[in-house]
Protein backbone atom coordinates (compact mmCIF):
# COMPACT_ATOMS: atom_id res chain seq x y z
CA UNK A 1 0.00 0.00 0.00
CA UNK A 2 1.42 3.46 -0.83
CA UNK A 3 0.78 6.76 0.02
CA UNK A 4 -0.91 7.93 -3.15
CA UNK A 5 -4.26 7.83 -1.51
CA UNK A 6 -7.33 10.52 -2.20
CA UNK A 7 -7.68 13.77 -0.83
CA UNK A 8 -9.66 13.62 1.35
CA UNK A 9 -6.88 11.21 3.32
CA UNK A 10 -4.46 13.86 2.42
CA UNK A 11 -6.57 16.65 4.48
CA UNK A 12 -6.02 15.21 7.92
CA UNK A 13 -2.81 16.36 9.81
CA UNK A 14 -1.21 13.30 10.32
CA UNK A 15 -0.34 12.13 13.66
CA UNK A 16 0.15 8.37 13.53
CA UNK A 17 0.21 5.77 16.31
CA UNK A 18 0.95 2.42 16.09
CA UNK A 19 1.63 -0.33 19.04
CA UNK A 20 2.70 -3.38 16.54
CA UNK A 21 5.78 -5.10 16.85
CA UNK A 22 8.31 -3.33 13.80
CA UNK A 23 9.43 -6.92 12.13
CA UNK A 24 6.28 -6.85 10.81
CA UNK A 25 5.50 -5.09 7.35
CA UNK A 26 2.66 -3.27 8.63
CA UNK A 27 4.07 -1.42 11.25
CA UNK A 28 7.19 -1.08 9.34
CA UNK A 29 7.18 -0.79 5.51
CA UNK A 30 3.72 1.03 5.85
CA UNK A 31 3.82 3.24 8.51
CA UNK A 32 7.19 3.78 10.03
CA UNK A 33 8.83 3.86 6.26
CA UNK A 34 5.61 5.68 5.11
CA UNK A 35 5.64 8.29 7.85
CA UNK A 36 9.86 9.07 7.18
CA UNK A 37 8.96 9.48 3.54
CA UNK A 38 6.43 12.16 4.11
CA UNK A 39 7.80 13.76 7.06
CA UNK A 40 4.86 12.80 9.14
CA UNK A 41 5.08 12.34 13.21
CA UNK A 42 4.63 8.77 14.67
CA UNK A 43 3.97 7.67 17.85
CA UNK A 44 5.29 4.44 18.61
CA UNK A 45 4.60 2.32 21.56
CA UNK A 46 6.56 -0.88 22.58
CA UNK A 47 3.31 -3.11 23.57
CA UNK A 48 0.00 -2.74 22.80
CA UNK A 49 -2.77 -2.10 25.54
CA UNK A 50 -6.33 -2.23 24.51
CA UNK A 51 -6.68 -0.35 27.70
CA UNK A 52 -4.42 2.65 27.57
CA UNK A 53 -4.87 3.22 23.84
CA UNK A 54 -7.00 5.88 23.76
CA UNK A 55 -5.50 7.62 26.77
CA UNK A 56 -2.11 7.54 24.39
CA UNK A 57 -4.43 9.16 21.36
CA UNK A 58 -5.48 11.74 23.96
CA UNK A 59 -1.86 12.83 24.87
CA UNK A 60 -0.75 12.87 21.85
CA UNK A 61 -3.30 13.95 19.78
CA UNK A 62 -2.95 10.99 17.40
CA UNK A 63 -5.10 11.29 13.83
CA UNK A 64 -4.52 7.99 12.45
CA UNK A 65 -4.30 4.44 14.39
CA UNK A 66 -3.07 1.19 12.54
CA UNK A 67 -4.61 -2.12 13.27
CA UNK A 68 -4.15 -5.92 12.13
CA UNK A 69 -5.61 -9.10 13.63
CA UNK A 70 -7.62 -8.89 16.80
CA UNK A 71 -6.65 -5.38 17.36
CA UNK A 72 -9.92 -3.50 16.99
CA UNK A 73 -12.01 -6.25 18.70
CA UNK A 74 -9.85 -5.95 21.34
CA UNK A 75 -10.04 -2.28 21.91
CA UNK A 76 -14.35 -2.75 21.68
CA UNK A 77 -14.19 -5.20 24.72
CA UNK A 78 -12.87 -2.74 26.55
CA UNK A 79 -15.80 -1.75 28.91
CA UNK A 80 -17.63 1.15 27.76
CA UNK A 81 -16.21 4.81 29.05
CA UNK A 82 -18.02 8.06 28.89
CA UNK A 83 -14.95 9.84 26.95
CA UNK A 84 -15.03 6.90 24.06
CA UNK A 85 -15.62 9.76 21.56
CA UNK A 86 -13.37 12.16 22.92
CA UNK A 87 -10.54 12.20 20.80
CA UNK A 88 -8.97 13.32 17.11
CA UNK A 89 -8.70 9.69 15.67
CA UNK A 90 -9.99 10.41 11.86
CA UNK A 91 -8.73 7.18 10.07
CA UNK A 92 -7.76 3.53 11.26
CA UNK A 93 -5.69 1.82 8.32
CA UNK A 94 -5.27 -1.77 8.53
CA UNK A 95 -5.85 -5.26 7.24
CA UNK A 96 -8.58 -7.86 8.97
CA UNK A 97 -11.83 -6.29 10.46
CA UNK A 98 -14.56 -8.19 10.63
CA UNK A 99 -17.74 -6.90 9.15
CA UNK A 100 -19.70 -6.84 12.69
CA UNK A 101 -16.43 -5.82 14.80
CA UNK A 102 -16.66 -2.77 11.83
CA UNK A 103 -20.06 -1.73 12.70
CA UNK A 104 -19.48 -1.73 16.43
CA UNK A 105 -16.03 0.51 16.18
CA UNK A 106 -17.63 3.30 14.31
CA UNK A 107 -20.74 3.18 16.93
CA UNK A 108 -18.42 3.22 19.54
CA UNK A 109 -15.70 5.45 19.12
CA UNK A 110 -17.56 7.27 16.72
CA UNK A 111 -16.39 9.66 13.43
CA UNK A 112 -13.51 7.30 12.32
CA UNK A 113 -13.08 5.89 9.00
CA UNK A 114 -11.57 2.95 8.43
CA UNK A 115 -9.12 2.29 5.89
CA UNK A 116 -9.36 -1.44 5.12
CA UNK A 117 -6.19 -2.83 2.84
CA UNK A 118 -5.37 -6.04 1.74
CA UNK A 119 -1.72 -7.18 0.94
CA UNK A 120 0.68 -9.54 1.82
CA UNK A 121 4.58 -8.46 2.36
CA UNK A 122 5.90 -11.07 -0.50
CA UNK A 123 2.51 -11.02 -2.33
CA UNK A 124 2.08 -9.09 -5.46
CA UNK A 125 -1.52 -7.73 -5.07
CA UNK A 126 -2.97 -5.18 -2.69
CA UNK A 127 -6.25 -3.53 -2.66
CA UNK A 128 -7.09 -0.57 -0.84
CA UNK A 129 -11.19 0.29 0.31
CA UNK A 130 -11.20 3.40 0.10
CA UNK A 131 -14.91 3.75 -0.26
CA UNK A 132 -15.25 2.74 3.09
CA UNK A 133 -17.82 -0.27 2.10
CA UNK A 134 -18.04 -2.10 5.61
CA UNK A 135 -16.47 -5.76 5.00
CA UNK A 136 -14.78 -4.89 2.06
CA UNK A 137 -11.18 -5.11 1.14
CA UNK A 138 -11.50 -3.09 -1.91
CA UNK A 139 -12.33 -2.88 -5.62
CA UNK A 140 -11.90 -4.45 -8.27
CA UNK A 141 -9.63 -3.83 -10.41
CA UNK A 142 -7.84 -5.96 -13.67
CA UNK A 143 -4.35 -6.94 -12.22
CA UNK A 144 -5.88 -10.84 -10.49
CA UNK A 145 -8.12 -12.93 -11.15
CA UNK A 146 -10.27 -15.21 -8.91
CA UNK A 147 -10.14 -19.23 -9.98
CA UNK A 148 -12.38 -21.84 -8.96
CA UNK A 149 -10.76 -24.28 -6.03
CA UNK A 150 -11.33 -27.12 -5.06
CA UNK A 151 -10.30 -26.88 -1.10
CA UNK A 152 -10.65 -30.79 -0.92
CA UNK A 153 -8.24 -31.39 -2.88
CA UNK A 154 -6.19 -28.16 -2.35
CA UNK A 155 -5.79 -27.36 -6.09
CA UNK A 156 -7.60 -25.44 -8.73
CA UNK A 157 -10.75 -26.82 -10.55
CA UNK A 158 -9.77 -27.51 -13.98
CA UNK A 159 -11.44 -27.51 -17.39
CA UNK A 160 -11.46 -30.00 -20.05
CA UNK A 161 -8.20 -28.72 -21.53
CA UNK A 162 -6.50 -28.44 -17.73
CA UNK A 163 -6.91 -24.89 -17.63
CA UNK A 164 -8.30 -22.60 -14.39
CA UNK A 165 -11.84 -21.66 -14.33
CA UNK A 166 -12.71 -17.83 -14.01
CA UNK A 167 -15.72 -17.96 -10.76
CA UNK A 168 -18.71 -15.65 -11.47
CA UNK A 169 -19.47 -12.57 -9.43
CA UNK A 170 -21.02 -13.69 -5.62
CA UNK A 171 -18.60 -16.99 -5.59
CA UNK A 172 -15.55 -17.25 -3.63
CA UNK A 173 -12.57 -18.35 -5.56
CA UNK A 174 -8.54 -18.29 -5.04
CA UNK A 175 -7.12 -14.73 -5.89
CA UNK A 176 -4.25 -14.86 -8.22
CA UNK A 177 -2.00 -12.37 -10.13
CA UNK A 178 0.01 -12.86 -12.96
CA UNK A 179 3.93 -12.41 -12.23
CA UNK A 180 5.60 -10.27 -14.64
CA UNK A 181 8.45 -7.98 -15.16
CA UNK A 182 6.88 -5.50 -12.91
CA UNK A 183 4.74 -7.64 -10.40
CA UNK A 184 7.28 -9.94 -9.59
CA UNK A 185 7.60 -12.58 -7.18
CA UNK A 186 11.01 -13.20 -5.57
CA UNK A 187 9.56 -16.12 -3.12
CA UNK A 188 10.98 -16.78 0.12
CA UNK A 189 14.87 -17.07 1.20
CA UNK A 190 15.88 -20.30 1.72
CA UNK A 191 12.68 -22.41 1.02
CA UNK A 192 12.27 -23.37 -2.04
CA UNK A 193 9.52 -25.39 -1.49
CA UNK A 194 7.72 -22.42 -0.23
CA UNK A 195 8.08 -20.37 -3.19
CA UNK A 196 6.80 -23.02 -5.44
CA UNK A 197 3.49 -23.67 -3.09
CA UNK A 198 3.04 -19.61 -4.39
CA UNK A 199 3.47 -20.25 -8.10
CA UNK A 200 0.67 -21.63 -9.93
CA UNK A 201 2.09 -22.59 -13.55
CA UNK A 202 -0.21 -23.16 -16.90
CA UNK A 203 -2.87 -21.30 -15.29
CA UNK A 204 -4.83 -19.92 -18.53
CA UNK A 205 -2.29 -21.06 -20.95
CA UNK A 206 0.74 -22.95 -21.61
CA UNK A 207 4.01 -21.76 -19.16
CA UNK A 208 1.76 -18.79 -17.86
CA UNK A 209 2.76 -17.75 -14.34
CA UNK A 210 0.91 -16.60 -11.72
CA UNK A 211 1.05 -15.71 -7.85
CA UNK A 212 -0.83 -18.18 -5.47
CA UNK A 213 -2.42 -16.10 -2.73
CA UNK A 214 -3.63 -18.69 -0.81
CA UNK A 215 -7.01 -16.56 -0.15
CA UNK A 216 -10.43 -17.12 -1.18
CA UNK A 217 -12.67 -14.08 -1.76
CA UNK A 218 -15.81 -13.10 -3.49
CA UNK A 219 -16.78 -10.01 -5.53
CA UNK A 220 -19.89 -8.96 -5.52
CA UNK A 221 -22.68 -7.28 -7.95
CA UNK A 222 -20.66 -3.83 -7.43
CA UNK A 223 -17.87 -5.27 -7.31
CA UNK A 224 -16.36 -4.76 -3.71
CA UNK A 225 -14.16 -7.66 -3.15
CA UNK A 226 -14.47 -9.41 -0.30
CA UNK A 227 -12.11 -12.21 1.90
CA UNK A 228 -13.66 -15.17 2.64
CA UNK A 229 -11.31 -17.76 3.69
CA UNK A 230 -7.70 -18.12 4.44
CA UNK A 231 -7.48 -22.13 2.86
CA UNK A 232 -5.32 -23.27 5.56
CA UNK A 233 -8.26 -22.54 7.48
CA UNK A 234 -10.77 -24.44 5.99
CA UNK A 235 -10.90 -28.06 7.51
CA UNK A 236 -11.97 -31.13 5.86
CA UNK A 237 -13.40 -34.12 7.24
CA UNK A 238 -15.61 -37.14 6.20
CA UNK A 239 -19.18 -37.18 7.41
CA UNK A 240 -21.70 -39.67 6.44
CA UNK A 241 -18.82 -41.37 4.08
CA UNK A 242 -18.52 -38.19 2.32
CA UNK A 243 -15.99 -35.55 2.29
CA UNK A 244 -17.54 -32.05 3.83
CA UNK A 245 -15.18 -28.69 4.17
CA UNK A 246 -15.45 -26.64 7.07
CA UNK A 247 -15.24 -22.79 6.92
CA UNK A 248 -13.92 -21.80 10.57
CA UNK A 249 -14.84 -18.41 9.75
CA UNK A 250 -18.29 -19.01 8.97
CA UNK A 251 -18.45 -21.28 12.16
CA UNK A 252 -17.10 -18.32 14.23
CA UNK A 253 -19.31 -16.28 13.21
CA UNK A 254 -22.09 -18.30 14.06
CA UNK A 255 -20.85 -19.05 17.80
CA UNK A 256 -20.08 -15.57 17.90
CA UNK A 257 -23.87 -14.46 17.77
CA UNK A 258 -24.46 -16.61 21.23
CA UNK A 259 -25.10 -13.97 24.26
CA UNK A 260 -21.96 -15.63 26.09
CA UNK A 261 -19.48 -15.39 24.26
CA UNK A 262 -17.26 -12.59 24.13
CA UNK A 263 -14.39 -14.46 21.58
CA UNK A 264 -14.54 -17.31 19.30
CA UNK A 265 -11.74 -19.58 18.07
CA UNK A 266 -12.76 -22.64 15.54
CA UNK A 267 -10.09 -25.02 14.35
CA UNK A 268 -9.78 -28.90 13.07
CA UNK A 269 -8.34 -31.14 15.61
CA UNK A 270 -7.10 -34.70 14.20
CA UNK A 271 -9.32 -38.05 16.36
CA UNK A 272 -7.49 -41.06 15.77
CA UNK A 273 -9.63 -43.15 13.22
CA UNK A 274 -11.45 -40.56 11.62
CA UNK A 275 -10.21 -39.25 8.24
CA UNK A 276 -9.77 -35.40 8.07
CA UNK A 277 -10.20 -33.10 11.03
CA UNK A 278 -13.00 -32.69 13.82
CA UNK A 279 -14.27 -29.28 14.91
CA UNK A 280 -13.54 -27.57 17.81
CA UNK A 281 -13.72 -24.31 19.60
CA UNK A 282 -12.33 -21.96 21.87
CA UNK A 283 -13.85 -19.36 23.60
CA UNK A 284 -13.77 -16.86 26.00
CA UNK A 285 -17.00 -15.91 27.80
CA UNK A 286 -18.42 -12.33 28.54
CA UNK A 287 -17.44 -10.72 31.62
CA UNK A 288 -19.92 -11.85 34.13
CA UNK A 289 -21.27 -14.06 31.88
CA UNK A 290 -21.50 -18.07 32.38
CA UNK A 291 -20.98 -20.72 29.51
CA UNK A 292 -24.79 -22.10 29.19
CA UNK A 293 -24.34 -25.71 27.40
CA UNK A 294 -27.96 -26.11 26.39
CA UNK A 295 -28.40 -22.51 24.88
CA UNK A 296 -25.31 -23.04 23.18
CA UNK A 297 -25.87 -26.35 21.54
CA UNK A 298 -29.65 -25.28 20.04
CA UNK A 299 -27.70 -22.02 18.52
CA UNK A 300 -25.31 -24.54 17.01
CA UNK A 301 -27.86 -27.05 16.18
CA UNK A 302 -29.97 -24.48 14.46
CA UNK A 303 -27.33 -22.38 12.46
CA UNK A 304 -24.99 -25.23 11.51
CA UNK A 305 -24.91 -28.35 9.21
CA UNK A 306 -23.90 -31.49 11.61
CA UNK A 307 -20.45 -31.73 10.31
CA UNK A 308 -19.53 -28.06 10.82
CA UNK A 309 -21.00 -28.03 14.63
CA UNK A 310 -17.77 -28.16 16.84
CA UNK A 311 -17.92 -31.69 18.66
CA UNK A 312 -15.43 -30.07 21.28
CA UNK A 313 -15.28 -26.98 23.37
CA UNK A 314 -12.64 -25.02 25.20
CA UNK A 315 -13.71 -22.45 27.72
CA UNK A 316 -10.39 -20.35 28.77
CA UNK A 317 -10.24 -16.96 30.66
CA UNK A 318 -7.90 -15.68 27.88
CA UNK A 319 -6.62 -16.10 24.68
CA UNK A 320 -2.98 -15.95 23.51
CA UNK A 321 -2.30 -13.75 20.58
CA UNK A 322 0.64 -13.77 18.56
CA UNK A 323 3.17 -11.01 18.44
CA UNK A 324 1.15 -10.14 15.59
CA UNK A 325 -1.86 -10.30 17.00
CA UNK A 326 -3.53 -13.41 15.22
CA UNK A 327 -5.09 -16.31 17.39
CA UNK A 328 -2.13 -19.59 18.16
CA UNK A 329 -4.43 -21.95 15.94
CA UNK A 330 -1.25 -24.23 15.67
CA UNK A 331 -0.90 -24.55 19.91
CA UNK A 332 -4.75 -24.93 20.43
CA UNK A 333 -4.75 -27.90 17.74
CA UNK A 334 -2.19 -29.59 18.77
CA UNK A 335 -3.45 -29.04 22.89
CA UNK A 336 -6.68 -30.76 21.15
CA UNK A 337 -9.31 -32.19 23.42
CA UNK A 338 -6.98 -34.09 25.84
CA UNK A 339 -8.59 -33.54 29.23
CA UNK A 340 -5.44 -34.76 30.52
CA UNK A 341 -3.25 -32.20 29.49
CA UNK A 342 -5.94 -29.28 29.00
CA UNK A 343 -6.48 -27.53 32.49
CA UNK A 344 -9.33 -25.25 30.64
CA UNK A 345 -13.20 -26.80 30.79
CA UNK A 346 -13.84 -29.03 28.23
CA UNK A 347 -17.31 -30.01 26.62
CA UNK A 348 -18.10 -32.23 24.33
CA UNK A 349 -21.80 -32.04 22.37
CA UNK A 350 -23.75 -34.71 23.26
CA UNK A 351 -26.48 -35.25 20.95
CA UNK A 352 -28.41 -37.93 22.53
CA UNK A 353 -28.09 -35.37 25.55
CA UNK A 354 -29.23 -32.48 23.27
CA UNK A 355 -26.34 -30.88 24.97
CA UNK A 356 -22.62 -30.03 25.60
CA UNK A 357 -21.64 -31.78 28.21
CA UNK A 358 -18.37 -31.34 30.26
CA UNK A 359 -15.70 -33.50 28.91
CA UNK A 360 -14.54 -36.82 31.46
CA UNK A 361 -12.03 -38.95 30.96
CA UNK A 362 -14.78 -41.45 30.04
CA UNK A 363 -15.74 -39.79 27.38
CA UNK A 364 -12.30 -38.48 26.32
CA UNK A 365 -11.41 -42.92 26.27
CA UNK A 366 -14.92 -43.18 24.23
CA UNK A 367 -14.18 -41.03 21.61
CA UNK A 368 -10.70 -42.36 21.47
CA UNK A 369 -12.19 -46.23 21.46
CA UNK A 370 -14.77 -45.24 18.87
CA UNK A 371 -17.75 -46.14 21.46
CA UNK A 372 -18.79 -42.73 20.96
CA UNK A 373 -19.46 -41.86 17.44
CA UNK A 374 -18.77 -38.09 16.45
C1 LIG B 1 -2.30 18.39 21.58
O1 LIG B 1 -3.12 19.44 21.16
C2 LIG B 1 -3.34 20.43 22.14
C3 LIG B 1 -4.37 21.43 21.63
O2 LIG B 1 -4.11 21.78 20.31
C4 LIG B 1 -2.01 21.09 22.52
O3 LIG B 1 -2.20 22.03 23.54
C5 LIG B 1 -1.05 20.00 23.00
O4 LIG B 1 0.22 20.53 23.27
C6 LIG B 1 -0.93 18.88 21.99
N1 LIG B 1 -0.14 17.78 22.55
C7 LIG B 1 0.96 17.29 21.98
C8 LIG B 1 1.65 16.16 22.68
O5 LIG B 1 1.39 17.70 20.92
C1 LIG C 1 4.38 -5.85 -7.42
O1 LIG C 1 5.73 -5.84 -7.08
C2 LIG C 1 6.45 -4.70 -7.54
C3 LIG C 1 7.90 -4.88 -7.15
O2 LIG C 1 8.03 -5.38 -5.85
C4 LIG C 1 5.86 -3.43 -6.97
O3 LIG C 1 6.52 -2.31 -7.49
C5 LIG C 1 4.39 -3.38 -7.33
O4 LIG C 1 3.79 -2.24 -6.73
C6 LIG C 1 3.68 -4.63 -6.86
N1 LIG C 1 2.29 -4.59 -7.30
C7 LIG C 1 1.28 -4.65 -6.44
C8 LIG C 1 -0.08 -4.60 -7.06
O5 LIG C 1 1.42 -4.75 -5.23
C1 LIG D 1 -1.42 -22.29 -2.59
O1 LIG D 1 -0.83 -21.95 -1.33
C2 LIG D 1 -1.34 -22.65 -0.21
C3 LIG D 1 -0.72 -22.09 1.04
O2 LIG D 1 0.65 -21.92 0.91
C4 LIG D 1 -1.08 -24.13 -0.35
O3 LIG D 1 -1.68 -24.84 0.74
C5 LIG D 1 -1.69 -24.62 -1.65
O4 LIG D 1 -1.36 -25.96 -1.83
C6 LIG D 1 -1.20 -23.79 -2.84
N1 LIG D 1 -1.93 -24.23 -4.00
C7 LIG D 1 -1.33 -24.78 -5.05
C8 LIG D 1 -2.24 -25.22 -6.15
O5 LIG D 1 -0.12 -24.90 -5.11
C1 LIG E 1 -15.49 -27.75 -0.81
O1 LIG E 1 -15.00 -26.48 -1.22
C2 LIG E 1 -14.81 -26.31 -2.61
C3 LIG E 1 -14.19 -24.95 -2.85
O2 LIG E 1 -14.86 -23.95 -2.18
C4 LIG E 1 -16.13 -26.50 -3.35
O3 LIG E 1 -15.93 -26.38 -4.72
C5 LIG E 1 -16.68 -27.87 -3.01
O4 LIG E 1 -17.93 -28.02 -3.61
C6 LIG E 1 -16.82 -28.02 -1.51
N1 LIG E 1 -17.27 -29.37 -1.20
C7 LIG E 1 -18.34 -29.60 -0.48
C8 LIG E 1 -18.68 -31.03 -0.24
O5 LIG E 1 -19.02 -28.71 -0.03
Amino acid sequence: VSWHQPTWIMTYKYIVYTALPLYHSSALLIEVHGCIMQGVTIVLHARFSASQFWDDCRKYNVTVIQYIGEVLQYLCSVSQRNNDQDHKVRLAIGNGIRADVWREFVRRFGNTNILEFYASTEGNISFVNYAGKVGAVGRVNCLYELIKYDVKKDEPVQDENGYCIKVPKGTSGLLICKITQYAPFSGYAGAKQQTGKKQLRDVFQKADLYFNSSDLLVIDNDNFIYFHDRIGDTFRLVYLFQWENVSTMEAEDILGLTDCVQEVIVYGVSVPGYEGRTGMACIRLKENSEFNAGSTYRHVKTHLPNYARPRFIRIKSAIELTATFKYRKVQLMEESFNSAVIKDRLYFLDDRENLYVQMTEDIYNSVKKHDLKL
